[in-house]
């Protein structure tokens, strides 16, 4: 016969056990990440935010962002969908609100619910995917509007690299892929994919181009390829396109000048020594007196079990 006491002792470190492991889960899962969306552009950006479907809305679908301003978003865990930048924006005489790029045919500055009309530079997310990590990434599989920026901040996995296509592709857009504002001007204020221009299956990835070993860069994805290495540049880039990070907040530039970086500082650039140094104390953060809490009981219980029912009781 088992004696009372050992099995009194057996379910009290079950219960530590179960109290440990959920407190380590607690870390992958169960906090929302603060996304940034700044604009270091000379000129004005509408975001635009849209959730995939099935997973929780966000508190914006669209908010304005004068050059400079910064404005944060808490993403709940597991979230998954796209941010993009809308540009050249005017209200017409109805009240109706439209933009020349990026536009998700709202008519407000809320995209509730619909996506970027491209071409539209997009920043993608998995929050809390496999193996608990974040997957992200830049894409211009839908053309590209205006350079972004994705920062990892203060994350614990995978390789939370920098991504984004961070130069300016309008200028030397080729004239086939050119979006040009209407009024005649030539200036391309957006660079087509060639899916988009020309509705090709070899440029497009379907039909008979529809797997990863039938679809291979062009001449046009290329150029993409070429000057922003780290984005999607067709739909089968994946090897050089997506990352992962997890338990990170994101930071999302839109115009990053990490070359010749303004007296706007900070939020735009890769982490620097000061949020580098910190990320540790700042994951564990509210965590702290938990963790401590749990590592004593959880030693005292293995070192001394009498003392840890008298802890109890006592
Ligand atoms: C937003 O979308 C919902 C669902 O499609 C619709 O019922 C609602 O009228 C929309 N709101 C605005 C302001 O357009
Ligand atoms: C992430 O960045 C590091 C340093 O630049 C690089 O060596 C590594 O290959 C990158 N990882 C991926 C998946 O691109």
């Amino acid at each position: 016969m088992i004696p009372c006491r050992h099995l009194t002792m057996a379910k009290l470190q079950f219960s530590m056990a179960i109290l440990t492991l959920s407190f380590i889960s607690s870390f992958n899962s169960i906090t929302s990440s603060t996304f940034t969306l700044t604009n270091q552009c000379n000129y004005p950006v509408w975001a635009g935010l849209l959730s995939g479907a099935g997973t929780a809305p966000l508190p914006t679908t669209g908010f304005p962002l004068q050059p400079s301003q910064s404005n944060s978003v808490e993403v709940p865990p597991g979230w998954s969908g796209r941010m993009w930048g809308r540009t050249l924006c005017s209200a017409d005489s109805t009240g109706r609100f439209s933009c020349v790029t990026g536009d998700c045919g709202s008519g407000t500055i809320e995209c509730n619910g619909s996506g970027a009309a491209p071409p539209t530079t997009l920043a993608e997310f998995t929050l809390n995917g496999a193996n608990g990590m974040d997957f992200y990434d830049v894409s211009l599989v839908d053309g590209y509007n205006l350079p972004m920026m994705v920062v990892p901040q203060g994350g614990t996995g995978g390789n939370c690299n920098v991504t984004g296509c961070m130069v300016d592709l309008n200028k030397n857009c080729p004239s086939a892929l050119r979006l040009t504002a209407t009024g005649g001007s030539d200036e391309s204020v957006a660079c087509k994919s060639a899916c988009e221009a020309f509705g090709d299956p070899m440029y497009c990835c379907s039909g008979a181009y529809s797997t990863p070993q039938t679809c291979s860069p062009t001449s046009y994805s290329e150029y993409f390829k070429t000057a922003c290495p780290t984005a999607y540049s067709y739909a089968y880039d994946d090897g050089s396109s997506t990352f992962t990070c997890s338990s990170a907040n994101y930071v999302i530039t839109f115009c990053p000048t990490p070359a010749n970086s303004r007296k706007t500082t900070g939020a735009g650039q890769p982490p620097a020594d000061s949020s580098g140094g910190s990320s540790l104390a700042e994951a564990l953060g509210g965590h702290s007196v938990m963790v401590i809490a749990v590592l004593l009981l959880t030693m005292i219980s293995l070192k001394c079990p009498r003392c840890f029912i008298f802890l109890l009781l006592g």
